[in-house]
């Protein structure tokens, strides 16, 4: 199976064509607008992703469970073959050179769904359940700010934008995975799935590591080499598939839908199991390059949400970041 069809060329053109002509204000955020600040905060690196560049490309498969068709009619979720993934694990921030012993830096579990006929769906997590912004103009406000190197400014941010420390406050609570294979991933945003009788759920995406949640102490990521990922993924694989439960913790009335800042209280909530992700071995990283992993790339039977600004902007600075990194 191929991978490499990946930016819509409607996507990309409709990315490109977003010119910086007259801003309402100087604050108001656009793709470009995004990935400059992006590149202002952790540099700019030819070739390499705007945010998330440290990454390994990996393949497998993935099996539906039979509670799925109840939640959804999406084709991965009701097939009762495995269906082929491409995977990517990745570093958040957008340091090229990001430790893989960083603690308050989220881990990234990008994957294509092959659905046949060259096409896919794509799920993009990141190992804590929230992230840094409500929207594109507070991320874009966060990484100007970031950018000044000013302490007095930054602190003066996270004062006045509680909302965006939740994230880091939720890293730092817990240790350094030991791997990619053993830490929580969540979707973050609240998708709505419809199953075959037409009736709708609104969910999210969580992977649960078959192998538990497993950390090392401070000292021993003082200790670690900054690439120790690729190796230990290298060792696990030797004996037997990375394995992850793929559930959708379901969403009640009243919980936030158009905030990824905000926490769903998850263990006073029910949720389905779609099947398990198995991560196999190692994919050529032009596999993963080749294209972007698109969140809002979704499939007949699930959706994106309707009021978060968040995600849309997203697929638009993916294909922004990566006309960049594809450019000669
Ligand atoms: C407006 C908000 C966001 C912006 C501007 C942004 C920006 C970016 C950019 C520029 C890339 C590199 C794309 C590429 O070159 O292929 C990227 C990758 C990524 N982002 Fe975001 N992002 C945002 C929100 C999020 C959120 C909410 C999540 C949480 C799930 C997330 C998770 C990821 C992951 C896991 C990757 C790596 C994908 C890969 O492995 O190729 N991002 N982001």
């Amino acid at each position: 199976m191929t991978f490499k069809r990946r930016v819509a060329a409607a996507t990309l053109v409709a990315a490109l064509a977003i010119v910086p002509i007259a801003r309402a204000h100087a604050e108001e955020a656009d793709a470009e607008s995004l990935v400059n600040a992006l590149n202002a905060v952790f540099g700019s690196h030819k070739g390499q992703r705007a945010a998330h560049p440290h990454g390994v490309c990996v393949k497998g498969n993935f099996v539906a469970s039979p509670d799925a068709a109840s939640l959804t009619k999406a084709q991965h979720f009701n097939s009762k073959t495995p269906v082929g993934v491409i995977a990517r694990f990745s570093m958040a921030g957008g340091d090229p050179n990001a430790s893989n012993a960083q603690k308050d830096n989220p881990r990234g579990f990008a994957i294509h769904f092959d659905l046949g006929k060259d096409t896919t769906t794509d799920l993009v997590m990141i190992s804590d359940p929230v992230f840094v912004a409500r929207d594109p103009d507070q991320f874009l406000k966060l990484l100007t700010t970031v950018a000044t190197h000013d302490n007095a400014k930054i602190g003066e941010y996270f004062k006045e934008n509680p909302n965006s420390t939740r994230a880091a406050a939720w890293l730092n609570a817990r240790p350094v995975p030991a791997s990619f294979g053993t830490v929580d991933y969540w979707g973050v945003h609240a998708f709505t799935a419809t199953n075959g009788e037409g009736k709708k759920q609104v969910f999210k995406y969580k992977a649960i590591p078959v192998a538990g949640d497993v950390g090392i102490s401070d000292d021993e990521a003082k200790k670690k080499d900054p690439d120790f990922y690729r190796p230990e993924l290298k060792d696990r694989f030797a004996k037997g598939p990375v394995e992850f439960k793929l559930t959708a913790i379901l969403g009640q009335p009243g919980d936030p839908t158009d905030d990824p800042t905000e926490l769903w209280p998850e263990d006073q909530r029910k949720s389905i199991t779609l099947g398990t992700l198995s991560i196999t071995g190692f994919e050529d990283q032009a596999t993963c390059d080749g294209g972007i992993f698109d969140p809002t790339n979704l499939t007949d039977g699930i959706d994106g949400p309707e009021n978060d600004k968040i995600f849309p902007m997203r697929s638009q600075a993916y294909a922004v970041s990566f006309s960049r990194r594809a450019a000669p």
